[in-house]
């Protein structure tokens, strides 16, 4: 569907859990009161969602958590999820930890990719901006997904004072195994607002220094706002997800649900539909299709998270309760 500003709506990330298993420092530090089950959307509750708005024309789903791998039944959920009549697509974005024993599965219900997160690859580091020891975990799940055969692709946030000196690493990444490696500029949401962050502006200087003969990728590699650059004799491409200092709200394509049930319109606006409230209240169909039509219709024009940092987010929940 379109949106008020002629934005084709036809993306939805869907986190389904705001519980993790990892305590990163710009995301979930300490331990955050989880959600109450009760208050989290059941997982038949939110493929009534998915069918509607697929119905919509809303047919590419991102499963994001906290962890999404940490919820019961991920899986059976991903497989009824790929398998409405109108999704088109369904990936998911882990951190990694438990991706080694569900790839399987993940192969065989057709999973359409996997973006797991990876912001260092000294395992000290891992730790300190992690808080758990789980690198190895980690590289062993990056390595087995590419190996699969499974769209794989690594994303990193790079922070001054912790990881700077990780970019050529993560990089090489890139050189020597069939993945994507991106590298997302830190959004002043949550524990995100007490980091300074590196933009692509900052980093592709020091790339193109190293790698003269880079070649910038005109073509869309995936249905995220990430823009590419391939170097030569690469498996992969080198990403960078600005959305600060290269904004890109003109071209966005995406809702977010979530996991207690909001249908959230933009990453920075606290605002949506309850949609819990209209499932629980036994709302016909055809009324929350119009609910849903009519506020993703109404989408934000743009973020204004250069206000965020001067005032205060707009948005009060954390990353994690989000799905980034
Ligand atoms: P694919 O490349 O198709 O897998 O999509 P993606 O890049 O959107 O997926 P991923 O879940 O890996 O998202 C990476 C990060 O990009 C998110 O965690 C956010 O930090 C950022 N991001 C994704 N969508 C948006 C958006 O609409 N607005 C902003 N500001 N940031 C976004
Ligand atoms: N700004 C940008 N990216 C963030 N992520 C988590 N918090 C932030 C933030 N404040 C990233 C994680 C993960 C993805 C889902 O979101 O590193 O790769
Ligand atoms: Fe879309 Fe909002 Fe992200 Fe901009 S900040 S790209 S409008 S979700």
């Amino acid at each position: 569907m379109k949106d008020l500003h002629g934005r084709t709506i036809d993306y939805m990330r869907i986190s389904i859990t705001d519980r993790c298993n990892l305590r990163c420092k710009y995301c979930m530090p300490d331990d955050i009161a989880p959600i109450p089950h009760e208050k989290i959307l059941r997982y038949e509750e939110i493929l009534h969602v998915c069918r509607l708005a697929g119905e919509l024309g809303i047919r590419k789903f991102k499963v994001t958590g906290g962890e999404p791998l940490v919820r019961k039944d991920c899986i059976k959920f991903l497989k009824y999820l790929k398998g409405l009549p109108t999704t088109d697509q369904v990936t998911l974005t882990t951190n990694g930890t438990l991706l080694s024993e569900y790839l399987p599965a993940l192969k065989d219900i057709g999973l359409d990719g996997i973006n797991i997160s990876l912001d260092t690859l000294n395992e000290a580091t891992f730790e300190r901006m992690t808080g758990r020891p789980e690198f190895s975990r980690v590289m062993e799940s990056i390595i087995a997904c590419q190996a699969s055969g499974i769209r794989t692709k690594i994303n990193s946030v790079l922070l001054k004072g912790y990881n700077k000196n990780d970019f050529f690493d993560l990089v090489h990444l890139a050189e020597i195994y069939q993945v994507d490696v991106r590298f997302i500029e830190i959004m002043p949401i949550g524990y995100g607002r007490q980091y300074k962050g590196l933009s692509r502006q900052e980093l592709l200087p020091m790339l193109l220094k190293k790698y003269p003969d880079y070649v910038p990728v005109l073509e869309h590699r995936g249905n995220g706002p990430a823009t590419y650059i391939y170097l030569p004799g690469f498996k992969g491409c080198i990403g960078f997800i600005d959305a600060i200092h290269g904004k890109f709200c003109s071209t966005c394509n995406r809702v977010r649900l979530t996991a207690d049930g909001l249908l959230k319109l933009c990453l920075y606006y606290q605002n949506g539909i309850n949609l819990k409230h209209l499932l629980r209240s036994g709302c016909p169909d055809d009324i929350i299709r119009t609910a849903l039509e009519q506020t993703i219709f109404r989408k934000p024009t743009e973020h204004q998270f250069h206000l965020a940092a001067l005032e205060g987010p707009a948005e009060q929940r954390k990353m994690s309760q989000i799905g980034g």
